[in-house]
């Protein structure tokens, strides 16, 4: 018996620190300041709306300048008005990373040589409009997908942080994904790998960069209100896109992974106790009926 109450106080006293590191890391524990970087770049991928938006509006907030990029112009430049009507400068690039030739890609890198970047969000991504199985994905989808979440995103890591290195300063975040790094995504195969391709290459780079003075961070949130998600209202389960990029913008040089969103977090540590199999069983059911409900949808519309 002896043993057991041994097991029982070290399982206690293992959850009494997770829950005490929990509140401290979620409430209590000093914001990353961004003092150091005012007046200086930030470029962020994919800020025409949603997730990358809400970055970009954040940065500005906290005296950084902002380099916008996505394909959409006109949402460019509004969003381009909030990150200025904050006292900060702004720049819009237009820009296809699904398409971009490599004069393209010349033409970003001399623009983006001209400014002061010291911090890159890596927040351009692409995934399915609908739950969809692995074999019956166009050829075509997920070459897209690959370029914009991993080629492309890949290329302009390589653009920015050449000159972080030199200047000994920088941050770096990579918008990856708790579907597909904190838990499984059948039906979103490509997608989902996608975003474990990016959790693992940026914990790759935290090593290779830290001695460089250079923050690397994998954010791997669950659901967030956007365009991609397709839920409009936030709620506890589902931060807006403005909550989740003000606690992300907090918690780094902190987590190299971090789940900034205090609810996703615990998701996420429910989840870690469930077995593998039988969360890919629940999750593959769920998508089939998501899919199914998607067909129907638009099944109604063209009638
Ligand atoms: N929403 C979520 O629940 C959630 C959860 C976990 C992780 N994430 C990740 O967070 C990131 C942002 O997600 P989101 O929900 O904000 O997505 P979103 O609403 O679909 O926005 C995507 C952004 O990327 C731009 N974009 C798309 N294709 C592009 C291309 N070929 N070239 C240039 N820009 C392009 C879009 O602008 P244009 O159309 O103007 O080009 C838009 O600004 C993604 O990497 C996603 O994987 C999202
Ligand atoms: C990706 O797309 C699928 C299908 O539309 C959707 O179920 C899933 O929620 C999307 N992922 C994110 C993170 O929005």
């Amino acid at each position: 018996m002896a043993w057991l109450s041994i097991i029982g106080a070290l399982f206690l006293q293992y959850s009494i620190f997770h829950i005490i590191r929990f509140i401290y890391r979620h409430w209590f524990r000093k914001p990353f300041s961004w003092e150091l970087y005012r007046g200086e770049w930030a470029v962020v991928t994919g800020a025409s709306y949603g997730i990358g938006a809400a970055y970009a509006v954040e940065l500005a907030k906290r005296g950084l300048n902002v380099a916008l990029l996505a394909r959409s112009i006109d949402k460019l430049r509004d969003v381009a008005q909030q990150v200025e009507s904050k006292g900060a400068k702004s720049q819009v690039i237009s820009f296809d990373f699904a398409k971009a030739s490599s004069e393209d890609w010349k033409q970003l890198e001399n623009q983006l040589n001209s400014l002061t970047v010291s911090v890159l969000v890596n927040n351009v991504g692409v995934n399915v409009s609908l739950p969809t199985a692995f074999l019956e994905m166009e050829e075509e989808k997920m070459d897209q997908i690959l370029q914009v979440n991993i080629v492309a995103t890949q290329r302009i890591t390589r653009i920015v942080v050449p000159k972080m290195v030199e200047r000994r300063k920088g941050v770096v975040l990579f918008l990856s994904s708790g579907g597909g790094v904190l838990s499984p995504a059948p039906y979103l195969s490509v997608y989902s790998g996608t975003k474990a391709y990016e959790n693992a290459l940026a914990t790759a780079l935290a090593g290779e960069l830290e001695s460089s003075g250079i923050i690397v961070q994998s954010v791997t949130p669950f659901f967030v209100t956007s365009e991609m998600s397709k839920i409009r209202k936030s709620s506890l389960a589902v931060p807006s896109a403005a909550r989740l990029a003000r606690d992300s913008l907090q918690s780094v040089g902190y987590e190299v992974c971090s789940n900034p969103y205090w609810f996703h977090e615990c998701i996420a540590t429910i989840l870690s106790y469930l077995p593998l199999k039988l969360q890919i069983r629940y999750v593959a059911k769920l998508h089939r009926g998501l899919r199914e409900k998607g067909l129907r949808k638009s099944a109604q519309k063209k009638e």
